[in-house]
């Protein structure tokens, strides 16, 4: 007799572990199959996000600017140093053990909720009398389980482009480019967008010369048009990332030696020489192996797992949630979807807004947004007023000596509610907060510009860009 369950999530990263423990706090009995395994061949909670994604990527990027920072920041601070050398070793341990205990955190609390951890690849193999029936193929043989609600949590992996192999090492997808045991002296990126700029910004700053291959003709053309192009001014120009738009891929040689990437760009044939290639051209959902087809369960051309706007699947008691299904591949995309699936499995009444789901691009400076650019309400034709505030005239951010980038905001013309937030600032990812929680509460702008804000802080800056709105910015 399989052991059953009432919802079984297959996939721990932050879509599914978060879906769990909702779940299990709402007193369902549940089970999450997790196949991860750590460099070291044990099995890890946390999936993309932790082990390989935001985490370490975030560490890294932290200590890649503390480096850079003591080199070259601390002099108009006066503040001199001399002899900061980089110690790689210490800053890819320190990464570890971040990642170690992020995960080994999501075990306490797995524990902590009687989540059982079902250790191994799960994939449908048809229904039985108490529901869907999950075959767990792990170190042993394979266990069945039942489960009366069923949710995909099985994330998105790297997408590799057709000839051009990632062996990790000479040419890297997202796990190998946060693993580099040296500096390269060259490093070469196929694709600018997020994880290009994060990553080539991490070893730019340790001392690699870094050069981005880029398809689109527009820098960061999902960003609002002002920002992407402060942005572009900032890494080019100011930081040295050297960035090549409109570029089509040719053939691209490897060898230990390092890579050739030969490219065309305005018509003419390039060539670019490095000895490490980051290919970040997007993620792909992880649906191979899952035995969709064995229960009909519908994945679109793309290989998603098709949903409704409440993440229920072709299949009844079958959910899917986070990178696997439709929208921004974002962890608090995934876990929002983890929290309603498990409410509404428990017979609550849950949703996400996905029109309220903020972006962060961790660049120095951060890029961060919420809600339609500019260039979306121009083209759907949306009357609104802009108001812009720039840190350059901002206290705070003059006495922490980063005075780049604004506050951006839109709101509709009439109703003066906000319909977009974007900041572009070292701290961009903790201020859009304040935006996220005035278009969840569909406030207008001079709801903002009425609140207080502390003086001297970068939260100012929001305000200011509010009162801008109305052409009435006090301190610009
Ligand atoms: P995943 O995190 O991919 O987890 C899916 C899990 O399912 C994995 O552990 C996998 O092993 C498991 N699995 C798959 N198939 C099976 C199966 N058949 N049986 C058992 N287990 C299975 N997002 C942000 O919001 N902020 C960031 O700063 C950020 N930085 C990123 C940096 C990098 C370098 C990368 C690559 C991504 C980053 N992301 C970031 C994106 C974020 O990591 C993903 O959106 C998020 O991890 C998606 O969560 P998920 O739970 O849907 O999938
Ligand atoms: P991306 O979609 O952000 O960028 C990929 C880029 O590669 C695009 O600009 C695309 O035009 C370009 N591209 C595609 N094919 C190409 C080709 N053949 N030649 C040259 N350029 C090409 O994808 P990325 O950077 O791989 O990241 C994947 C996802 O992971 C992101 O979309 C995001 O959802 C998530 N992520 C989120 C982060 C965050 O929230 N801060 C950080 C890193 C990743």
């Amino acid at each position: 007799m399989a052991q059953t369950f009432d919802v079984v999530v297959i996939g721990a990263g932050p879509a599914g572990y978060i879906c769990a423990i909702r779940a299990a706090q709402l007193g369902l009995a549940t089970a999450c199959v997790e196949a991860w395994r750590d460099p070291a061949g044990e099995p890890r909670l946390g999936g993309t996000c932790l082990n390989v994604g935001c985490i370490p990527s975030k560490a890294l990027l932290e200590s890649s600017e503390q480096y850079e920072h003591a080199r070259t920041g601390l002099a108009e601070h006066g503040v001199t140093v001399s002899g900061a050398t980089l110690d790689l070793a210490q800053m890819l341990a320190r990464k570890a053990a971040i990642v170690a205990k992020m995960t080994k955190g999501i075990e306490t609390l797995f524990r902590k909720n009687k989540i059982a951890w079902l250790k191994g690849r799960g994939r449908f193999a048809g229904r039985g009398e108490a529901g869907w029936r999950i075959e767990v193929a792990g170190d042993g043989a394979a266990a069945v389980v039942e489960a009366r609600a069923v949710v995909v949590a099985t994330g998105s992996k790297a997408r590799h482009l057709p000839g051009v192999a990632v062996d990790n090492e000479i040419v890297c997808d997202n796990v190998g480019a946060l693993a580099l045991t040296e500096v390269p002296r060259r490093l070469g990126v196929i694709g600018a967008g997020v994880i290009g700029l994060e990553l080539g910004s991490v070893w730019r700053r340790l001392g690699a010369q870094v050069t981005l291959l880029e398809a689109l003709p527009t820098f960061l053309a999902a960003a609002d048009e002002s920002v992407a192009k402060e942005a572009w001014k900032l890494f080019t120009k100011k930081q040295g990332l050297d960035i090549r738009l409109g570029v089509q891929l040719g053939q691209v040689e490897a060898s230990r030696k390092g890579v050739r990437v030969a490219y065309e760009q305005d018509g003419r044939s390039e060539q670019l020489e490095c000895d490490r290639l980051i290919v970040s051209v997007g993620r792909v959902p992880n649906t191979d192996g899952l035995g969709a087809e064995a229960v009909g369960l519908k994945i679109d051309a793309r290989g998603f797992v098709e949903v409704d706007e409440h993440c229920r699947s072709s299949l009844p008691g079958v959910y899917a949630i986070g990178d696997v299904v439709r929208g921004p591949m974002l962890a608090h995309k995934g876990e929002e979807e983890g929290v309603m699936v498990a409410e509404l499995i428990a017979g609550q009444k849950a949703h996400v807004d996905l029109e309220t789901i903020p972006w962060v691009i961790y660049t120095a400076p951060e890029i961060a947004w919420v809600g339609k650019t500019e260039q979306e309400l121009r083209s759907a034709g949306t009357p609104y007023r802009a108001g812009q505030f720039p840190f350059s005239i901002n206290g705070r951010a003059l006495g922490h000596g980063d005075t780049s980038g604004f506050v951006k905001m839109l709101a509709h013309q009439r109703t003066d509610e906000i319909l977009g937030v974007h900041v572009i600032n070292t701290h961009a990812s903790e201020l859009i907060a304040e935006a996220v929680v005035a278009m969840e509460f569909r406030a207008a702008s001079e709801d903002i510009a009425r609140i207080v804000h502390a003086h001297p802080s970068l939260s100012e800056a929001m305000r200011e860009a509010a009162l801008a709105v109305d052409k009435r910015a006090l301190n610009m």
